[in-house]
């Protein structure tokens, strides 16, 4: 089912774009050499639920993760790029971090991932796949003109990504979003212009490209959750939850004051 939400929802999936935004820069900004994956999972739980709001994934448990994810967000380390279940591993210099966050506030979800390097050292490789990532995100989003169609959005997602040497795994993509975190329709991160559902003012979208440097196949890691890259390849991923509006799109999730 695609929702297609009033504007007073889309004003309340505004504040909740904008608390999982600062969530997530939070504590990008505490993620240090040294810093637990669990922790970082601890001081999202504090912050959800100070905040009002509720994880939409500490329950879920969908056909591709063993029972219930148990944990209030996602923290993939290298070559770990989706579902990185956290546990027990502390941070070191030049680790690639992704944190991928969903909340439900005031009934609305929002759903946004931000990668980026940990501690002092700038590897050329990791900072390549974060900026291919954004600049694919922002492709996307650039994409969603009205008028605009599923198709048109996926496929300015996997030219971005192809132009800068990668591969497109079409396993995992973007989705609606709306009163939960995953709704239709799908957004794959390859596809053509064109085709597809025609955008409709009042629809939320996550868009969420990923890539992995050198390959485009998945392996899920004994923990059952956790997607690596086949070949131990670092990886990157951004995600952000847009209003479709009538001239265009909106980013929810940027952080308070941007
Ligand atoms: N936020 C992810 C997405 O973008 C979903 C994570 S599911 C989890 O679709 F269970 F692993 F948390
Ligand atoms: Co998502």
């Amino acid at each position: 089912m695609i929702e297609i939400l009033s504007p007073a929802e889309v004003t309340r999936a505004r504040a909740t774009g904008t608390l999982v935004a600062d969530i997530l820069h939070t504590l990008a900004g505490r993620a240090e050499v040294g810093t637990n994956l669990l922790e970082i999972d601890q001081w999202a739980r504090a912050m959800i639920l100070g905040a009002g709001a509720e994880s939409c994934y500490v329950d879920y448990e969908p056909s591709f993760g063993r029972g219930p994810f148990g944990h209030y967000i996602c923290t993939s380390v290298n070559d770990a790029v989706l579902h990185g279940l956290p546990r027990d591993y502390a941070l070191a210099d030049g680790d690639l971090l992704t944190l991928d966050l969903a909340v439900l506030l005031g009934g609305i979800a929002a759903d946004s991932a931000i990668s980026f390097v940990v501690g002092e050292s700038r590897p050329a490789e990791s900072v390549a796949l974060v900026e291919s990532t954004q600049r694919a995100l922002a492709a996307g989003i650039a994409a969603a003109g009205p008028g605009a169609r599923i198709g048109d959005l996926s496929h300015a997602i996997g030219e971005s990504l192809r132009a800068d040497g990668y591969q497109v795994n079409t396993q995992f993509g973007g989705h609606g979003i709306g009163s939960t975190m995953h709704q239709d329709p799908h957004v794959s991160n390859t596809g053509r212009p064109g085709r597809g559902y025609q955008l409709q003012p009042g629809l939320l979208l996550c868009l969420e490209p990923w890539v992995m440097a050198d390959t485009d196949q998945l392996v899920t890691d004994d923990d059952g959750w956790t997607l690596r890259s086949a070949t131990g390849c670092r990886t990157a991923h951004s995600e952000h939850t847009i209003a479709i509006t009538d001239d265009g799109a909106d980013i929810l999730t940027l952080p308070t004051g941007s």
